[in-house]
């Protein structure tokens, strides 16, 4: 983060404060601040008060083996009877849960609780049939479709974690993420509609089952939704592990009698990329992560679940998915819309036009679709009607002020409040956010942590900055849908997260208190990028890039991008013999085509570098280290800063003269 952005801060003066009738009947009202500081656990079990439990708790939180925590401990509870189950035995059964929208126009569905009781249950007796037990774990590579929602629920009913993985993930990719979670059972589908088109997804599953055939991790089932229709290929079936959603689900009875499971069962991992190559799989429990996700649901977005219809646009292979598109909303009763598609198709009013048919009037997304559409133009979502819009969420990366102010004005009319909600993988569940009835937001600023939580923004030594300077974002107290461990690594775990300072969580994030000790996030500090909200990590790319036979050395670096928030870009010296092919540095457009395919195989089309230069050589300090910070001044086409500590600066100016012939598609 550069001083220019530190010193902008100051001069945000614009403030919003909460409509006066959204703050007279807002569920969370000022007084909670204080309720949860006087009284920490006492807060917690009050919000676990808004879910049915079996056992109730012995103890709050179980702090005793730091940073092992337990919650509600001794309590039981399944997850899948709150978001479901609970709601038809009060009378909600015709309630909508779930307004689908597929990408294909009018092709919609809407599924009632009563429905969704019924389709999870099917879909639970169908995984008993394929053998999964409790404890068990199942992998979902689906495109946003119910079938998606369901399994995860039938997981959750059967206590057998799921782990969904990304559809936009190459088959390596899942690969990896099934071998390390050693899931026996996959779920896909043929494809899904992605801009008016089917895309494969199930190729990939035979090749990810392929890698794993005949060792530790084989999948033994693969069930298969039919979505598309599309053609599977040649050797697209494998009547072993191969079986259609329709003849193993649909015949199954819609009951199921679920068990109670304990408060610290494991409800799902989810992987996601740190600052090594290796993904890391975040295992969230059962208990306080439907506490967590459903309290804040129902705060930060001020949800009344007999009148708002609920939209929250991430995917659900992400944990925004996870937490406030499936567990939150669903726990809370809400009805809501899930659509399977991409923003523009089949034109770019598509988001706004499903507003206005469905009255959304809750509306959770990502900066950098925002910054998409300010670039598309007001026009388009002034052809809809968007008045029922109320509050509006965003997520995942900073919002730049002027998208806040547009996304207020052209999606909020200019008065729904915009809660700028801040939280990861990790941490499960929103822990900084305004609060929509409560706070006077400010544009580009999570504002404050959330009653019932921790955080502070604090040095090199762990000390707490004064009012108006920037440090470490970093959570003192443990909270309900915290992550556990790192699935199989509870080593990597305390490493991680917990050991930069004593007892004290470290979420990679830079911030800054302004004046008013108000915080505004950064971004991360790590070697973590962040491309349109989704996580990416540098060593990541630079493995795949190495992986490569004519690469011998790779850095990558995430550099400022106007769209996407961050985009990566590598430097990469070939193998002797590869030199000759592209014979000048910086040259090779066919190279450099191949080098970003072979990443996308490797990970996904999301992790391809912006631009690949072709160097001779990379900055290095003496003791060996890559000075990330030089090339991203190059990669930001920026002066380059202080190389005193290389252990050769003329390598600098080698990379720059490279520059001018770089390929950037
Ligand atoms: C970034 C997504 C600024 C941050 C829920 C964090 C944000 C990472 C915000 C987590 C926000 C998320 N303002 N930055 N409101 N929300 N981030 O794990 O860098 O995919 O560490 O979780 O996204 O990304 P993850």
């Amino acid at each position: 983060m550069s001083s220019e952005t530190l010193s902008n801060l100051s001069h945000e003066d614009r403030r919003f404060p909460p409509p006066a009738d959204l703050a007279a009947s807002a569920n969370v009202k000022a007084d909670a601040y204080d309720a949860a500081a006087n009284d920490f656990e006492g807060f917690w079990a009050a919000q676990a008060e808004r879910l049915d439990w079996g056992q109730k708790w012995e103890r709050v939180l179980n702090w005793d083996n730091p940073p092992f925590a337990k919650w509600f401990e001794g309590a039981t509870i399944n997850a899948s009877v709150n978001c479901v189950d609970r709601h038809v035995a009060a009378g909600k059964g015709d309630k909508v849960a779930i307004h689908w929208v597929g990408e294909p126009e009018d092709d919609t569905r809407d599924i009632t609780y009563a429905q969704l009781q019924d389709e999870v249950n099917k879909a639970t007796n169908a995984l008993i049939s394929l053998g999964v037990e409790k404890g068990d774990r199942v992998a979902i590579y689906l495109p946003m479709i119910p079938e998606c929602v369901f399994t995860m629920l039938a997981c959750a009913r059967l206590g057998a974690p799921h782990t969904v993985v990304f559809g936009g993930f190459s088959a390596d990719a899942l690969a990896s993420r099934v071998e390390d979670c050693g899931a026996k059972v996959v779920v896909t589908s043929d494809g899904g509609y992605r801009r008016g088109a089917p895309s494969a997804l199930k190729p990939a599953v035979d090749d990810a089952v392929a890698k794993l055939a005949g060792g530790e991790h084989a999948v033994e089932h693969v069930l298969v939704v039919r979505r598309t229709g599309q053609d599977l290929g040649e050797n697209g079936w494998n009547d072993d592990v191969d079986k259609w959603w329709h003849d193993v689900v649909d015949g199954q009875s819609s009951e199921h009698e679920a068990e109670m499971h304990d408060s610290e069962h494991p409800l799902y991992v989810m992987y996601t990329s740190g600052t090594t190559g290796k993904p890391k799989g975040i295992l969230h429990t059962t208990g306080g992560y439907l506490v967590g996700t459903s309290y804040t649901h129902w705060a930060v977005f001020d949800l009344k679940p007999d009148t708002d219809v609920y939209w929250c646009t991430a995917d659900v292979g992400w944990v925004t998915g996870h937490s406030y598109l499936v567990y939150g909303p669903l726990a809370n009763g809400a009805t809501q819309v899930m659509y399977e598609g991409v923003p523009d198709s089949p034109h770019k009013g598509r988001w706004w036009e499903i507003v206005e048919k469905y009255g959304v009037t809750i509306f959770y997304t990502a900066p950098t679709a925002i910054r998409t559409f300010m670039k598309w133009g007001r026009e388009i979502p002034d052809k809809f009607d968007l008045s029922s819009v109320r509050v509006l969420g965003s997520v995942g990366e900073p919002i730049n002020p002027e998208a806040y102010v547009w996304y207020r004005d052209t999606i909020g009319a200019g008065k729904a409040p915009v809660v700028d909600t801040w939280w990861q993988t990790e941490t499960g569940q929103i822990l900084i956010s305004p609060l929509p009835g409560v706070t006077e937001a400010k544009p580009g600023s999570a504002m404050t942590p959330l009653p019932g939580i921790d955080a502070d923004v604090v040095n090199d030594e762990g000390e707490s900055v004064p009012d108006g300077s920037g440090g470490y974002l970093i959570l003192r107290k443990p909270w309900p849908a915290m992550l556990r461990t790192i699935w199989g690594d509870d080593e990597r775990y305390k490493d991680t997260y917990w050991s930069r300072w004593p007892d004290v969580y470290f979420a990679g994030d830079g911030a800054k208190k302004d004046e008013d000790g108000d915080v505004w996030v950064l971004g991360r500090v790590d070697d973590v990028m962040n491309v349109s909200g989704h996580r990416l990590s540098t060593t990541e790319i630079e493995s795949a890039l190495v992986s490569h036979p004519k690469v011998a050395e790779a850095a990558v670096v995430g550099a400022t991008d106007e769209m996407t928030g961050q985009a990566p870009c590598a430097f990469v010296i070939l193998r002797e013999s590869a030199i000759a092919e592209a014979d000048e540095p910086g040259e090779g457009g066919d190279l450099v085509q191949e080098l970003r395919n072979h990443v996308a195989k490797e990970i996904g089309a999301i992790a391809k570098p912006r631009q690949i230069l072709v160097v001779p050589e990379l900055p290095k300090t003496r003791s060996g280290k890559i000075m990330r910070r030089l090339l991203r001044d190059v990669a930001e086409n920026r002066e380059i800063g202080d190389v005193t500590t290389l252990a050769d600066s003329s390598v600098m100016n080698l990379i720059q003269s490279g520059m001018s012939g770089s390929s950037d598609e």
